[in-house]
């Protein structure tokens, strides 16, 4: 049977949401494994159908833009209505792994990603890290190298704030989480084989 992996994200103006979907393209770029791609608008309800996606999935990857410092309200919500699968651990030893945009090049974009890493742990879940080397940062380096903000714990991407999603996040932020979203995948598939 296929590995199946949730996107499970908000975007308050866009931005994220090409965040979302780049990862999942890049799950998607195995071949034989599903994603599916859950605003968390899909998840208000308690019976909401895409529960039960995630209680079936072999990974999850959530994705919030960086507001005041941490994961948007709408993300908030959403771990705290996972609480009653988090009484029963539910989730537990699935992968979990996170992205997030934001205004600023920093942005205070890391403490977003902790707050995913301390969901997922409260889960149960084991978190898959970038696995991407940083990029922009030599003398050789560029503002188009893949991971060019330089994350360790997940994809980061930066949005200009004056512009729209046809915009950013850039080309190189795309590609960065294109490669995320096809880690995540070869480490479920890998994990659940
Ligand atoms: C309420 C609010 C708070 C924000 N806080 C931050 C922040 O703490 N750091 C930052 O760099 N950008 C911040 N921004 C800018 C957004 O992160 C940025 O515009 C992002 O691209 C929005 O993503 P979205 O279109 O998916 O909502 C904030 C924007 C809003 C609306």
């Amino acid at each position: 049977m296929s590995q199946s992996v949730c996107v499970v994200y908000h975007s308050g103006y866009g931005h994220t949401q090409k965040q979302a979907e780049a990862v999942a393209e890049g799950v998607s770029s195995l071949g034989d494994i599903e994603c599916h791609l859950l605003p968390v608008a899909d998840l208000e309800a308690d019976d909401a159908p895409a529960w039960g996606l995630l209680d079936a999935c072999d990974a999850m990857i959530f994705g919030s833009p960086t507001y005041m410092g941490s994961a948007s309200a709408p993300f908030k919500a959403f771990m705290e209505a996972t609480s009653q699968r988090w009484m029963e651990q539910r989730w537990a030893m699935k992968l979990a792994a996170g992205f997030t945009n934001s205004g600023s090049q920093n942005g205070d974009k890391q403490n977003t990603l902790m707050q995913f890493i301390t969901l997922a742990a409260q889960h149960g879940m084991l978190w898959v890290n970038l696995n991407q080397m940083p990029g922009n940062n030599s003398t050789a380096g560029s503002v188009d190298d893949m991971n060019r903000l330089g994350a360790s714990l997940g994809a980061m991407a930066q949005s200009a704030v004056d512009a729209g999603p046809e915009v950013g996040p850039t080309k190189a932020d795309l590609d960065t989480a294109r490669a995320f979203g096809a880690h995540v995948a070869t480490c479920a598939q890998r994990w659940n084989s």
